[in-house]
């Protein structure tokens, strides 16, 4: 199964539209459209919670399907514009709630991560206005996705530039979309 986790907010979105463009090439897809997803940032009754569950081994409560979903995915693309030098906060969100021990990663006797989630591949889909950074968006995703969760390949697909005077956006992500 691909899926497709979209953290697009606007309903027009050039993200969106070139992260469509890699899915076609990909084939079928499950979409998670976070923006419409009832998910909220942790709480300490959340984290409790999760805590007494992942300590008695109850992983098949409903708090884990989204991880569940997340680690048994065969590939992944997340689509996200480029917001403040990182992404819109739904997409760490999503992340807080689907990083459960034992389910998408667990740790080796010396606390070096070692993922479980069985996706070969990881794309990750940005659009920007001006330059694109990828420290705290590309980056923070592909440490994350190799180095914790097991995921080897992560792949960047971007186009920038698309916001500022003199420069052809929909040209830019035409030509984007060609070189696939
Ligand atoms: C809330 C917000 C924050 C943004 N922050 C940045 C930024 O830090 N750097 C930048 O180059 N563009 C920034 N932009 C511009 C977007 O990255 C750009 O318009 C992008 O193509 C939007 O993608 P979308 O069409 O999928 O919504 C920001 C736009 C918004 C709405």
């Amino acid at each position: 199964m691909i899926l497709y986790i979209n953290s697009c907010v606007r309903s027009d979105s050039r993200t969106d539209r070139l992260a469509r463009a890699v899915l076609d090439k990909m084939g079928s897809y499950t979409e998670l459209y976070l923006p419409d997803e009832d998910i909220m940032p942790l709480t300490e009754a959340a984290l409790e919670k999760r805590t007494a569950l992942l300590a008695a081994g109850k992983l098949d409560d409903p708090m884990f399907d989204y991880a569940h979903q997340f680690a048994e995915a065969d590939k992944i693309v997340i689509s996200a514009p480029f917001w403040d030098g990182s992404f819109p906060s739904k997409l760490k969100v999503y992340i807080e709630n689907i990083y459960a021990v034992g389910i998408v990663s667990r740790y080796s006797p010396d606390g070096t991560p070692i993922g479980l989630c069985r996706a070969d591949e990881l794309v990750y889909v940005t659009t920007a206005g001006g330059k694109y950074i990828p420290d705290f968006s590309y980056g923070y995703i592909k440490t994350l996705a190799e180095g914790c969760l097991g995921i080897k390949n992560t792949r960047l697909v971007m186009a920038e530039m698309l916001d500022i005077e003199g420069f052809d956006a929909e040209k830019i992500l035409a030509d984007r979309m060609k070189d696939l």
